[in-house]
């Protein structure tokens, strides 16, 4: 089972956001568990104060290290063992599918939510063990960025989708070479035809044009995962096929 902590100023802003679908299921099935620490509970005066003005001036406000520092003792108390340390926040990493296949095999992980200016840089030296951002843009907090990685990493545990095949050819898997996915068609629908690469019933010719498809929403709207890709001769001629289409 896999337990997650949040340590955040808002812990009931993601609660109930992972109730519903994958997330809530596998819940109630036992595969995660999920503790929300609030930082206030854990202030040591009578205003709960949980941030202080930035050290030297400027806008804003930082977390302080002490309320953080016993709602991480608090969690790691709930788990019974020391978590990995997440900390959300717009300076760190982007989030990755690897990343998230790595959180999802860790026994414990407690996710750091800032808020404010951020949160003092001493306490995430000490106690943070990856800083990861959701993208080149800022939140009001990192609550939902938290929401984001435990429900990326839920649907990876085993048992909490359904469908086996369904994490094995999705955008990033690594049977797809970390190109995109391909467009999906509802074999029911309303008046709309099906594109032709996918009714003829011959289980190649679908699959070369299901490939073209997912390169060419690859190279057109993410260049950056195929120069990265490790491309098949097919895959490379599939490219070339589709530049040269792109021009006509
Ligand atoms: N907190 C604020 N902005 C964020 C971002 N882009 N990613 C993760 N956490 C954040």
């Amino acid at each position: 089972m896999l337990s997650v902590s949040m340590l955040a100023t808002f812990p009931e802003l993601v609660e109930h956001a992972l109730d519903y679908g994958v997330t809530g299921r596998a819940r109630e099935r036992g595969l995660w568990r999920w503790r929300g620490l609030g930082l206030h509970e854990f202030a040591s005066d009578a205003r709960k104060s949980i941030d202080a003005r930035p050290a030297a001036g400027g806008p804003g406000m930082v977390l302080m290290p002490g309320p953080l520092d016993r709602a991480l003792a608090a969690a790691t108390v709930w788990h019974g063992e020391v978590p990995t340390v997440v900390f959300l926040s717009p300076d760190g990493a982007p989030l990755t599918q690897a990343r998230v296949r790595d959180l999802a095999q860790c026994s414990h992980v407690c996710l750091v939510a800032g808020r404010y200016e951020g949160i003092d840089q001493r306490w995430i030296d000490a106690n943070v063990d990856a800083v990861v951002s959701l993208g080149d843009y800022v939140l009001s907090g990192g609550e939902l960025a938290a929401a984001v990685v435990v429900d990326a990493c839920v649907r990876l545990l085993p048992g909490a989708l359904g469908d086996k095949e369904s994490t094995a050819f999705e955008s990033f898997a690594d049977s797809q070479g970390g190109r995109l996915d391909w467009p999906q068609y509802a074999l029911t629908c309303c008046d709309m035809a099906l594109p032709p690469g996918l009714t003829g019933g011959d289980h190649a010719v679908i699959q070369r044009w299901r490939l073209k498809q997912a390169l060419a929403r690859t190279w057109r709207r993410r260049p950056d995962l195929l120069a990265r890709a490790n491309l098949s001769l097919v895959e490379r001629a599939l490219i070339d096929e589709i530049a040269l289409e792109s021009k006509a």
